[in-house]
């Protein structure tokens, strides 16, 4: 894993929902190439540690990080305006895309962001996105740029009315490879779907982090691998994990 620490020129940082920021850094990928479902690490003025925020994406000399305020320092973020920003970057394994595969990528909420650069990187994606409600709605021209792109809310306020797993199951058999990211249990969910249908699935998890390069023992979660339970860091690890191997 390369990473590095980078003072970032802040390009623009806007509201594009309801509390839901899109950050816009000048970034060359030259020497430290970013891949779909990496995350980077911003620091915050005033912060000891760092927050991670999923690459939305990294096209064109520009990464993008989209964030929803939470606490205090999403807050802070929120608020800058100019200058540059101290971002460690790439971290995390990020989704393996292979060519020749269709993908069908999901995400929920504020899991949504990483599906951007994640479609870019695919052939012919099926893009199916999940909110609570319109006002949270973000990114759908993007991914009607990239792809075939589902929409539903949980009050049906904007596209279909139900969950991203309802959708899932009307178009299961036309992808060969699910790749997703949103809340634990929508995870759970799409992970039960393509079991059932035996669809290769692959899941981003979220973790309280503190060093965001395996140093510190924040971030771990429990996995199973060769029939046995271990405990593994999203940071350095994930990420990105096999659904199958997840213990939820
Ligand atoms: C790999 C990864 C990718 C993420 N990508 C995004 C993204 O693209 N957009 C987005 O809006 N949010 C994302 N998050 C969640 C985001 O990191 C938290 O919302 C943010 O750190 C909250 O910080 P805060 O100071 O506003 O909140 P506070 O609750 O005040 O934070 C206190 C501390 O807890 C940590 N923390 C709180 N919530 C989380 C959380 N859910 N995950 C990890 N650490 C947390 C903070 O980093 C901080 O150290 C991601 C988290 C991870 C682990
Ligand atoms: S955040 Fe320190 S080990 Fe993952």
């Amino acid at each position: 894993m390369k990473y590095d620490v980078r003072q970032l020129p802040l390009i623009s940082n806007t509201e594009i929902a309801d509390g839901i920021f899109d950050m816009r850094l000048e970034y060359k990928q030259d020497d430290l190439p970013v891949l779909c479902g990496q995350f980077a690490h911003v620091y915050v003025p005033g912060k000891t540690l760092r927050r991670p925020i999923s690459v939305c994406d990294a096209s064109g000399n520009v990464l993008r990080l989209v964030y929803q305020i939470k606490g205090e320092g999403t807050r802070i973020m929120s608020r800058m305006s100019g200058g540059s920003v101290d971002v460690l970057v790439p971290l995390g394994n990020g989704f393996k895309i292979e060519s020749g595969r269709r993908y069908c990528l999901i995400g929920g909420g504020i899991g949504v962001p990483p599906m951007l650069y994640t479609a870019k990187q695919c052939d012919d994606p099926l893009i199916i996105t999940g909110f609570r409600n319109e006002s949270l709605v973000i990114l759908q021209d993007d991914f009607k740029a990239v792809g075939e792109t589902l929409l539903c809310t949980d009050d049906g306020s904007a596209g279909r009315k139900g969950f991203v797993t309802d959708l899932l199951r009307e178009r299961i058999n036309e992808i060969d490879e699910v790749c997703a990211c949103g809340p634990t249990p929508m995870l759970k969910a799409v992970a039960a779907v393509c079991k059932e249908y035996g669809k290769p699935c692959r899941i981003s998890l979220e973790e309280r982090m503190g060093c965001g390069v395996g140093a510190c023992l924040v971030c771990a979660v429990k996995v199973r691998k060769n029939g046995e339970e271990v405990m593994q860091h999203v940071c350095k690890n994930g990420p990105v994990f096999n659904a199958e191997e997840v213990v939820f």
